[in-house]
């Protein structure tokens, strides 16, 4: 009896410790990021500086932006994780390095990190491991203007805008260049004052503002749409030049034509989201041109925007914490956060 009870109770014990291990290496799993949707952040608790920008989402929906530490770190991108920790995810090793866009893309060969750098008039591609990251040129021509920012298909072609900002522009003043998937610069356009750049959903369209000056005033902003083409970039017409659209014209929508776009992206839908620079909004058009919504940010110098979040439905919007909550301070970069859009971001989508 007394050897059966043993037996019987060390059975049960065996039993329970394999339960016990088994919840044990259920709990050992990788558990999935769980990005809060607090991630957004004030000046007081910003890690980042004012030219925060570029902003980015990775597979886990973190995000990321350019501009992590004070203004003059130009040469570094950030990470505002989904725990709500902000840290350094890259410095160049080049210090006249300018960040300004930055795009993940997923490949056969799996997800790469694109990195615009203004100075340079080039896009670096970072490999490795993070915290030990090294980067090499993915493309570059010096007769770029910038890039200011990037979009990415996903097929891996990139394209980028960029200006420069003269107190009356003129064609040239602004540019669109396309970066095929093997890493060839070309011109696709010039225009004036470029900005704003995305890919639709399946490669379709590209979006691409434009800002007009005039004796040191802005007095245009309009976003172009063009129709992509794997082989040219985008669809030209039968004199050589792209074949484009006007998508919006904020002189004839709603006469804020004075005010800046910045960063656009879209949702999984098309949907295309607009910052406007100086009103503190962001905009929805879906992909017929209509005016869907406004968002608005806590600050007016909304420069970027991206989904994230474990669902990537969580709209972020980066600018200079110009007036946030109180704390205005307009050294440091802040984070609006905007949980429960109605569908996710395109590029987090893509990533999954
Ligand atoms: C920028 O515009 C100014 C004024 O038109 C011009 O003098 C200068 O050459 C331009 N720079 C570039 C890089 O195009």
């Amino acid at each position: 009896m007394v050897s059966f009870s043993l037996n019987n109770t060390s059975a049960w014990g065996m039993l329970t410790i394999a339960l016990h291990m088994l919840a044990i290496s259920a709990k050992c799993l990788p558990e999935p990021t769980t990005p809060s949707t607090s991630v957004g952040f004030t000046a007081a608790d910003s890690k980042f500086g004012s030219q925060i920008e570029g902003a980015a989402t990775d597979a886990q929906g973190n995000l990321y932006a350019v501009n992590f530490g004070t203004e003059a770190d130009k040469d570094t991108l950030g990470i505002a994780a989904g725990t709500g920790a902000q840290s350094l995810f890259y410095k160049d090793a080049d210090a006249t390095t300018w960040f300004n866009s930055m795009r993940f893309v997923k490949t056969s060969s799996g997800i790469v990190t694109y990195a615009g750098d203004v100075v340079g008039h080039r896009v670096l591609k970072l490999t490795g491991a993070t915290g030990s990251l090294t980067s090499s040129v993915f493309c570059q021509d010096p007769t770029m203007l910038q890039p200011n920012d990037m979009a990415a298909a996903s097929t891996g072609d990139l394209f980028l805008s960029g200006m420069n900002y003269t107190a009356t522009t003129t064609k040239g003043n602004g540019d669109l260049w396309w970066c095929n998937a093997q890493g060839q610069a070309k011109r696709l356009d010039t225009l004036e004052r470029t900005n704003g750049i995305e890919v639709s959903p399946n490669n379709q369209y590209l979006y691409l503002s434009e800002a007009q000056n005039k004796d040191g005033a802005v007095i245009g902003n309009r976003i172009w749409r063009y129709e992509v083409d794997p082989s040219t970039g985008v669809k030209m017409g039968a004199d050589g030049t792209p074949t484009k659209s006007l998508f919006v014209d904020f002189a004839t929508l709603d006469q804020t034509q004075a005010t800046d776009i910045d960063g656009m992206r879209c949702d999984t839908q098309g949907n295309l989201f607009v910052t406007r620079n100086g009103l503190g909004q962001v905009v929805v058009f879906s992909p017929e041109r209509k005016e869907l919504s406004r968002i608005t940010a806590p600050f007016k110098s909304v420069k970027n925007l991206e989904f994230g979040g474990s669902d990537g439905k969580t709209l972020y919007i980066v600018g200079t914490c110009d007036a946030v909550e109180g704390t205005t301070d307009a050294q440091k970069g802040c984070v609006s956060a905007h949980p429960g859009q109605q569908n996710p971001g395109l590029s987090w989508s893509l990533l999954q």
